[in-house]
């Protein structure tokens, strides 16, 4: 098979990015009844229409590449099985797993985009890429607003529950996310072709690793039951947020976006737990996450950084 062109590979990247937006527009439409909280539903509400934007200013690029919808209808068609479409597709059953998805989605639609935008570029593409360039700052806005209620959000999903008896179950569900990433982190090196990228999952692996004796011993310490690490474990299965490593990402680009967002789950999954940690009285678990946060937070910004490198391994020279 030839290799495929820059401009091909242009079109695919906005396939991909249209196809997020699709996904995105039915978790925008339903995530203000769940968000449980009036200043979270109202940012969701914004986002919506901020996202229908989106969507046809990429349907339009894709046009303006290839005029024939059926076309586009075809691509589309091939999505199913990818990460993203998976992910999309979960089901959050409180206002914490609703916001802890939605800020993951948002940095993997940043990702996308920034990485759009430098595909455009190398494509000589510029009208292409000064979309791709303000479509991602809505994306990053929207990921600020949600990284900015925490509190609410914990608010939100502690309504009527006791915080010391909800975190065990958030104990449990940090497990279940650092043993997927561990997996995740596993296989990633072998795949991504690029010495600055698998060197900093190799890195994050160890990390994970010690994040994960660190939750088992507090997990233990409170005489928790090791059959809610397995149930959370399922759930996880259930919320599809396996969908990124089942996906087995094709491109050191898309591992390296897959990444990002992953480290966004873990991310707001441990801002949530360290509130809770406070509220129910459990500085020493609240200790240990504030300690695991800035590990997280620095890979998710090492793997931004190495984008540019990862496309060079994604695309024809
Ligand atoms: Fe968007
Ligand atoms: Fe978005
Ligand atoms: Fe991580």
């Amino acid at each position: 098979m030839a290799p495929e062109s820059l401009a091909e590979q242009l079109v695919k990247y906005l396939t991909d990015v249209h196809a997020m937006e699709i996904q995105a527009l039915a978790q925008m439409r339903k995530a203000p009844e769940l968000a449980g909280d009036p200043q979270l539903a109202s940012a969701f509400e914004t986002h919506c229409t901020e996202t229908e934007r989106h969507e046809s200013l990429i349907r339009e690029r894709l046009q303006a590449h290839d005029a024939a919808p059926s076309r586009i209808e075809d691509l589309l068609g091939k999505l199913s099985g990818k990460g993203f479409t998976l992910f999309a597709q979960a089901n959050p059953d409180t206002p914490g797993k609703l916001a802890t998805h939605a800020y993951s989605y948002e940095h993997m639609e940043l990702a996308a985009y920034d990485l759009l935008e430098k595909v455009a570029k190398r494509a000589g593409d510029e009208e292409t890429a000064a979309v791709a360039r303000e479509i991602r700052a809505e994306e990053h806005a929207m990921a600020v607003r949600i990284g900015e209620q925490w509190d609410r959000t914990v608010a939100a999903s502690l309504k009527g529950r006791d915080a010391a008896e909800t975190l065990d179950g958030y104990l449990a569900d940090a497990h279940a996310l650092e043993t997927q990433s561990a997996t995740l982190l596993d296989k990633g090196p072998k795949l991504v072709g690029t010495p600055g990228l698998a060197q900093i999952l190799e890195n994050h692996h160890a990390e994970t690793n010690r994040h994960l004796e660190h939750l088992e011993r507090r997990l233990e310490e409170r005489g928790g039951k090791p059959s809610r690490v397995k149930d959370a474990a399922l759930k996880l299965g259930a919320l599809n947020w396996s969908g990124f490593w089942a996906a087995n990402p094709d491109t050191p680009a898309k591992l390296a976006m897959f990444a990002y967002a992953v480290e966004h789950l873990e991310i707001g999954a441990y801002e949530q737990l360290t509130r809770v940690a406070r509220l129910a009285g459990d500085g020493e678990t609240a200790m240990v996450v504030d300690q695991i946060l800035p590990e997280e937070r620095a890979a998710a910004e090492f793997i931004f950084g190495t984008f540019d490198d990862a496309l060079d391994a994604s695309l024809p020279a």
